[in-house]
């Protein structure tokens, strides 16, 4: 069997004194897209946090193609090749379009600027835009653009779709798919959009105080509204 890309073994974490991982186990495949999904406050900000060491492990082990991780710091992380997309977009305001995709450059040349045009036209036209003049949607496509010019193996997307009207949602779905056909790279997206989120992945994972209460085929799930209801609270309608 492959080594798995990324896999949290018993993982115990949280912040400080604060245990919110709680014996979380899950294991994902290069070029799985996954939707990690669950309740307010069930840990998934967390997981994220902790696999890139934004959060204390305080017990078990996280490995990334085979390396434990523990011990590494966050740009170190990054630079094997983890990358996160926090839920606060993090937009330079002050700065240009392109001049907050430079910044997710790297070693790498400018040229290398064209990959997030070609993916999110709409960048190109506002690349001498300020940060402060995009709309919600614009800001999303230049957080997830600038993490990608950094090259990495997997992607981390914290609730991508938050506070964005219905076709701008799907624009940046269809782009997220996109990615995953067109480059090696592996997909977890935390989302309220539950519906939406499944239409768009491969797989499911719910978790529910810090563990994994549930992983199968996202479509399997989404076509169950029982257990939808049970597990995160979505309504059968
Ligand atoms: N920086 C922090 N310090 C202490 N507790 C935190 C911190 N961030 C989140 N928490 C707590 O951890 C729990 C899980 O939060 P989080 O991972 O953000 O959940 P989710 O993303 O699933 O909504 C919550 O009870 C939250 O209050
Ligand atoms: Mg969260």
């Amino acid at each position: 069997m492959a080594t798995p890309l990324l896999e949290l073994m018993d993982v115990t974490a949280g912040y400080g004194p604060v245990t919110v991982l709680d014996g979380l186990s899950l294991s994902i495949d290069q070029g799985e897209k996954l939707a990690l999904i669950g309740r307010n406050g069930v840990g998934k900000t967390t997981t994220l946090a902790t696999v890139m060491g934004l959060a204390q492990l305080q017990g078990g082990c996280i490995r990334f193609d085979g390396e434990d991780l523990s011990g590494l710091t966050t740009h170190q992380r990054a630079m094997r090749g983890l990358g996160l997309v926090p839920q606060t977009r993090d937009v330079f305001p002050s700065l240009t379009v392109e001049e907050n995709l430079l910044a997710g450059l790297k070693h790498r040349s400018r040229a290398a600027l064209s990959e997030a045009y070609d993916l999110f036209p709409r960048l190109a036209e506002r690349r001498y835009n300020g940060g402060a003049q995009l709309s919600g949607g614009e800001q999303q496509m230049v957080a997830v653009a600038r993490a990608l010019l950094g090259q990495p193996r997997l992607l981390m997307l914290d609730e991508p779709l938050e506070g964005l009207a219905p076709l701008i949602r799907l624009e940046l779905l269809r782009a997220f798919s996109r990615m995953v056909t067109e480059r090696d790279l592996t997909l977890v997206i935390v989302e309220q959009q539950v519906r939406e989120a499944l239409q768009q992945t491969d797989r499911a994972v719910v978790l529910s105080r810090g563990r994994v209460v549930h992983d199968g085929p996202a479509q399997a799930l989404q076509q169950d509204a029982d257990a939808l209801g049970r597990l995160v609270g979505v309504s059968h309608s």
